[in-house]
């Protein structure tokens, strides 16, 4: 679906395309130098896309820039999990506004799923906005801001049943030269029923792994250290060479599924480390967790989103698994792994109808499994998904807020006695950047993903190194290279 609107005052100034804009550099004229500005919200995911937004726009000869005041063009790449992240890219929108209202000829263009959930209704709502696309429509961008250039209004929210931006090299936005994601799949085929990314992102597919595996080498080449494999659902990759082209039928034939894709990428090097994330509970395969094992470079880490601990609750959010198939996950994890491997996990408080017991079967869970770490959030409608279609949002957001604040405070204790179990242990940590507190300490991520931080000494961002690990709270592990 496009639709281009009319501007009431076309913009004379804004005539000149991106093709214009390429036919000057042609033609050795001095070129229009066009910066573009993006921020972006969300999920890892979304930053991995972003980093394929500046890819496609330094390809049509446009200059990155990371000051929004010096912008020509402004894309802010949303997120609309929650409604607080999408009033904070209105407010954001407003401060925009300030800025058109000093140089008109600014473009700004909403992208991403705040874009794909609004699609045309986000022109009606914020004036300011120039192009709205979704996540599928970034290869049209530039004709969205030739159009704009034309004195139109653009949009693009059409979802795609293949795109995944395979041939697309990322521009590594905020690096650190050490650590990178990959996006490995797009979409969600599940309907979580709390949940908007299944209409913002589309049907689930696979990239490519031969486009993976390349992607993951060239970063290796340039001196990464470690990627990070993203999807909604890892496990559930898979992909069939029927999706191939004749440059990429590499596999024998067969079918590459996520344990084969982590074997792959881990073969890279064995000191390239390797990470991913999601799993989900209903599809982590024990396949997948003894590919784990049978590789030093897999990260000793599995982030297992719960979301809550009640079977009845599960079943409202159409989770597709219940309290005892979690637990069994987590002890075949346990057993296959050993107790050194981290779980981490998300968890929402005060979905629709939960009792007080239903809420504490997520606290006793919590106390079964005993995360290193969690991302804790109250329930939040979304408008279109199933719940709010379904179930009414009726548990009052006091409740909501304070059942959040136990699971926070449990998740702090548990947070606290998992960074204890590191104590006196020596772990190899690869350095990332300078500790946020001081200059003179640097941090790093051991295997299971926790940060440590320690003093500096001869060594260098990229390298690894072995810590001897002296004190720790609930978030950070300290201590000094052996
Ligand atoms: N694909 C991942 C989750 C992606 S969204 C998975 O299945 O685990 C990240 C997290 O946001 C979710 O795990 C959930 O905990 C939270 N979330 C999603 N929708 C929400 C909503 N409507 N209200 C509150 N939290 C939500
Ligand atoms: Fe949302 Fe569920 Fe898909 Fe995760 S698995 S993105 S929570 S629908
Ligand atoms: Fe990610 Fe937010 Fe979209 S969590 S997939 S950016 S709705």
């Amino acid at each position: 679906m496009i639709k281009n609107i009319q501007k009431e005052t076309p913009n004379a100034s804004r005539k000149r395309s991106t093709q214009d804009l390429l036919n000057a550099c042609d033609r050795n004229l001095p070129p229009l130098h066009r910066k573009v500005y993006i921020e972006s919200y969300g999920c890892q995911m979304n930053f991995s896309d972003s980093e394929i937004i500046s890819a496609i726009m330094e390809k049509q000869g446009f200059t990155l820039t990371s000051s929004c005041s010096e912008a020509d063009l402004i894309f802010i790449n949303t997120c609309a999990i929650r409604d607080k992240a999408e009033q904070t890219i209105r407010n954001r929108l407003l401060d925009f506004n300030q800025q058109k209202i000093k140089h008109p000829d600014l473009i700004i263009g909403v992208l991403g799923c705040m874009a794909e959930r609004l699609k045309i209704q986000l022109l009606e709502e914020e004036k300011v906005v120039d192009i709205v696309a979704g996540p599928d429509a970034y290869r049209d961008l530039p004709r969205l801001i030739h159009q704009v250039d034309q004195g139109y209004k653009a949009v693009n929210t059409f979802l795609s049943k293949e795109e995944t931006y395979a041939d697309i090299e990322p521009v590594r936005l905020n690096s650190n030269g050490v650590t990178a994601f990959i996006s490995i799949m797009r979409g969600c085929n599940n309907m979580c029923s709390f949940c908007i990314v299944p209409f913002t992102r589309g049907r689930e597919r696979s990239r490519d792994p031969h486009s993976i595996v390349e992607e993951a080498k060239k970063l290796f080449d340039k001196g990464y250290k470690e990627i990070t494999l993203l999807g909604q659902n890892v496990d559930s990759y898979n992909w069939t060479p029927t999706n191939a082209t004749a440059t990429t039928v590499i596999h024998n034939n067969q079918t590459v599924h996520f344990a084969k894709l982590l074997a792959m990428v881990a073969d890279i090097d064995p000191s390239f480390r390797v990470r991913f994330s999601t799993s989900h509970p209903k599809d982590i395969t024990d396949e997948v967790l003894y590919t784990i094992k049978a590789y030093d470079n897999i990260c000793k880490h599995i982030h297992l989103p719960v979301q809550s601990g009640n079977s009845r609750i599960l079943k409202l959010m159409n989770r597709t698994y219940d309290r005892a198939w979690y637990i069994q996950k987590i002890d075949a994890i346990r057993t296959i792994l050993g107790p050194s491997c981290a779980i981490s996990s998300d968890m929402i408080s005060g979905f629709c109808s939960e009792t007080e017991e239903e809420h504490t079967d997520t606290l006793t869970l919590m106390d079964y499994v005993k995360y290193d770490f969690s991302f804790m959030f109250y329930y939040s409608e979304r408008p279109g998904t199933l719940a709010a279609r379904k179930y009414p949002d009726d548990v009052s957001e006091e409740i909501k807020r304070r059942r959040l604040s136990e699971i926070i405070a449990k998740q702090r204790e548990h947070g606290l006695f998992r960074n204890q179990q590191h104590l006196h242990q020596v772990q190899q940590v690869l350095i990332e950047k300078d500790s946020r507190k001081s200059p003179d300490f640097f941090q790093g991520r051991n295997s299971q993903n926790k940060i440590v931080v320690f003093p500096k000494g001869i060594h260098q961002v990229g390298s690894y190194v072995d810590v001897h690990i002296t004190n720790c709270n609930a978030a950070t592990l300290f201590g000094e290279v052996c």
